[in-house]
């Protein structure tokens, strides 16, 4: 099972998370509670993050909440976020419950 190293550039929290898992469930394996969740499926914004680096895949986002240029500018919701290589992220939000 491959893992990969995933890093909140801003507080320089990391951990590791499976390949395959969403990086909203990988937040949530490790006990990072780091991000609003909601609906889990891309609907409901809560979970925006920004990407830095690395390589992801993406499943379907609400445009309501990330547009073309938000995308473009890698901001990316984390249920929908799938890493595929180690990866570097900012919050967007400022409610950081790290445990
Ligand atoms: S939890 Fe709703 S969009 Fe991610």
């Amino acid at each position: 099972m491959k893992c990969v190293q995933v890093t909140e550039v801003g507080s320089q929290v990391g951990f590791k998370m499976q390949v395959g898992d969403s990086l909203l469930k990988g937040m949530e394996s490790a006990g990072a509670r780091i991000v609003g969740i909601g609906c889990r499926g891309g609907g409901c914004g809560l979970c925006k993050i920004q990407i830095l680096g690395g390589d992801f895949e993406l499943g379907k986002m609400s445009s309501l909440h990330v547009s073309d240029s938000d995308r473009s500018l890698g901001y990316v919701l984390a249920c929908r976020c799938f890493p595929k290589s180690d990866i570097a992220f900012k919050l967007i939000k400022k409610s950081i419950d790290f445990i």
